[in-house]
């Protein structure tokens, strides 16, 4: 079989005495997008935050390429290839658009400028505009531009949707499409008819546990999804 692009294994993760994962067991081929569903307070982005490195798993394990990434720093796990990009969008309000897009590869220089430019052309335009004066959407093309810049081989998105308007929701899903050619993508998302467009598999996540694996396909449907939410 094909090396994986990301796979997980058994990942237990607590804040404190708090468990909040428990065995998620969790893996993306090459060139696949898997989505995340679950309601508010079940665990996704806590995942996320795990395989990047923003919190220490009690136990389990997490590789990309088969290269270990449980123990490493968010720095060091972007080295690595593996993009994250947080659910709360936050930019560098008093740098530039350029400035932000160039301190998510500052580690590996390793900048893809043309295909930036070319998924989202709209940051030509507002490359030099300081990104505190961006509306949501343009900060959350900024925010995946910054994680395409250095050639990922895996993203995790959080809620890349949420409060935006239809027909940017429309471009993001052509961009995923499109990032899906050279990396593999995890998306947590909420918008079932997004979901159901782009998938080729979704884990259904409850209360900090892997439910439910739904494979992509004519059979996946915002109905077929609805009971996990
Ligand atoms: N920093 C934190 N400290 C303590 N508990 C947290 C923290 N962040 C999240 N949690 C708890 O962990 C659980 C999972 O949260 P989260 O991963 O944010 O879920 P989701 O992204 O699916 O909404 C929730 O019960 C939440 O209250
Ligand atoms: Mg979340």
């Amino acid at each position: 079989m094909a090396e994986q692009s990301l796979v997980v294994r058994g990942l237990n993760v607590a804040y404190g005495e708090s468990k909040v994962l428990f065995d998620i067991d969790f893996d993306v081929a090459p060139n696949q997008i898997v989505c995340c569903v679950g309601r508010n307070g079940a665990g996704k982005t806590t995942l996320l935050k795990s395989i990047a490195g923003f919190l220490k798993p009690s136990s389990g394990a997490a590789t990309a390429g088969g290269v270990n990434l449980i123990g490493h720093r968010p720095y060091d796990v972007a080295r690595m290839g593996v993009k994250y990009v947080p659910q709360d969008k936050k930019v560098f309000s008093d740098l530039t658009v350029r400035e932000n897009l160039e301190l998510g590869s500052y580690a590996t220089k390793d900048y893809n400028w043309d295909r930036v430019m070319e998924y989202f052309p709209k940051l030509k335009i507002l490359l030099d505009r300081k990104a505190g004066f961006l509306s949501g959407g343009e900060r959350q093309m900024l925010m995946i531009g910054r994680a395409t810049l250095g050639n990922p081989k895996v993203m995790l998105i959080d809620e890349p949707t949420e409060g935006l308007a239809p027909s940017i929701v429309t471009h993001l899903k052509y961009v995923f499409g499109e990032l899906s050619k050279s990396a593999a993508l995890v998306i947590v998302e909420q918008n079932l008819p997004l979901v159901c467009g782009i998938a080729h598999k979704v884990y259904a996540m409850r209360d900090g546990r892997i439910v439910a694996e739904l494979p992509g396909g004519a059979a996946l449907t915002p109905a077929a999804c609805e009971p996990y939410l």
